[in-house]
């Protein structure tokens, strides 16, 4: 299926590190810490862990499956196979787009805080680094403009295409981030009164956990993967037929989870250290690590190379949000590449702004009872994603049918897949729909545990 001369990977190491800078960006080290601190520390955590493990890993190896074997992106995938499935591929399109526009405001934070830390954070108290972020976010002007220089880079790179764009930029950063984030975890660990921090962190009190913050968990699952919106299905329609899916996709979301919880590590002790407070939500990470960084020696140059590295994971993974909507109109609406990507580009631009201003001038203006920009985050992550996961997962067990999945994904049956009986049998056709089907309804109200 498919056309003969689509673009595809050069090599397995290509598709790892493109799909684990799609998966590892702002999500695990701004999205990650500031749920555990506002949905129960160390009980969210091991949740978060127990759903990478028995929906995360599984919805993974679906998706890869689905895009490799169809060599079609989100939305023509499920019309391959049955076109009446379609809109459960434009769903993922949609939160897409969501994502990508306050994701976008995010990723211009970094490059704003990769400046204010050459220049030194130097706080003499670290209630002047939630005042910096407070103060930055809520302008009407700066973090717009940055957020459109991050966006513009983002649209370079997806215009470019798959090996000379994605692949290239994605090969270089993650081994470095991974040593910056450890050598930040030791200092972390080291600040006298954090051992508080490390005991919220990992010392589970289950009284804490809601319908609300177990959605939390499941949605920031399929956040921090990529997964639910086409990411990882387009990744995986350009994998070549030789490769092996079960091992790249268990590499990846292990390499995730890794490090999502070393931002932990770094983050909770600081956050305790410093007397800041765990469940102030968006701010988390802005505010605790510069004041991490005023107190390190050498802390500029660490505090540089940390938003550097940030903003480099940031970018992988918003190439990864925007290829698939690109892709969908290169494929469905036979636009080119370079008119896709200017023009849905630009509206998600647009879209970000508001959500920018949502966070200053514009803080009025609620839904549900939450700016704009924390609405986009919620409704995309924890509704439109496992929703759109959980749909993915039933298509792919009962629609395609899990063998002939199955057999996708172990190339016929020449690869190893120690557990892909149970996968196909038990994990994609039972446990995970009906997880998330459960963790849905509890977090609605409609089931009480
Ligand atoms: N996984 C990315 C992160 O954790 C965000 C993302 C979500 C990317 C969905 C693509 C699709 O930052």
């Amino acid at each position: 299926m498919g056309e003969q001369n689509r673009e595809t990977f050069g090599s397995r190491m290509g598709f790892i590190f493109a799909a684990a800078g799609s998966a590892v960006g702002l999500g695990n080290i701004w999205r990650f810490p500031y749920l555990v601190g506002m949905y129960g520390g160390a009980a969210f955590l091991l949740i978060y862990v127990l759903f990478i493990l028995i929906i995360g890993i599984v919805c993974f190896i679906a998706e890869v499956s689905l895009g490799r074997y169809t060599k079609q992106s989100n939305v023509g995938a499920f019309k391959a196979i049955k076109p009446s499935w379609a809109p459960v591929g434009l769903i993922g399109i949609i939160a897409g787009f969501m994502i990508l526009s306050f994701y976008s405001v995010v990723g211009g934070w970094t490059i704003y805080y990769f400046f204010r830390a050459i220049v030194g954070f130097g706080f003499a108290d670290p209630s002047a680094s939630a005042n910096l972020f407070g103060g930055f976010i809520s302008h009407p002007l700066y973090p717009v403009l940055l957020h459109a220089l991050f966006m513009g880079i983002t649209i370079w790179i997806v215009y470019k295409g798959v090996q000379d764009g994605i692949e290239k930029y994605s090969n270089i950063m993650m081994p470095a981030l991974f040593v910056v984030i450890i050598i930040l975890a030791i200092r972390s660990l080291t600040l006298p009164g954090g051992e508080a921090g490390l005991a919220f962190y990992l010392k589970p009190d289950f009284s804490k956990l809601t319908g609300e913050s177990l959605l939390a968990a499941l949605g920031q699952v399929f956040f921090s993967l990529s997964l639910g919106m086409g990411s990882i299905l387009t990744y995986g329609s350009y994998l070549n037929k030789q490769e092996n899916i079960p091992f790249v996709s268990t590499v990846v979301p292990i390499m995730d989870t890794l490090v999502a919880f070393l931002a932990g590590l770094v983050i909770f002790p600081a956050v305790f250290a410093y007397g800041f407070e765990p469940g102030q939500g968006g701010g988390l990470a802005f505010v605790t690590l510069p004041a991490v960084f005023s107190e390190m020696p050498a802390g500029n140059i660490f505090g540089a190379a940390f938003f550097f590295l940030l903003f480099l994971a940031a970018l992988t993974s918003a190439i990864s949000l925007l290829e698939p909507v690109v892709a969908y109109m290169i494929e469905e609406h036979a636009w080119e590449r370079k008119k896709a990507t200017l023009i849905m580009g630009a509206i998600i631009f647009t879209v970000g702004i508001a959500a920018s201003l949502s966070n200053g001038i514009w803080s009025g203006f609620t839904l549900a009872g939450k700016n704009f920009f924390d609405f986009l985050d919620y409704v995309s992550g924890n509704i439109l994603l496992p929703v759109s996961g959980m749909l993915t997962a039933i298509f792919v067990a009962w629609v395609w049918g899990s063998k002939n999945a199955l057999k996708e994904a172990t190339n016929d049956g020449t690869i190893n897949f120690s557990w892909g009986n149970l996968w196909a049998n038990v994990l994609i056709k039972y446990v995970a729909p009906i997880l998330i089907a459960i963790v849905f309804l509890s977090s609605v109200g409609i089931v009480k545990f």
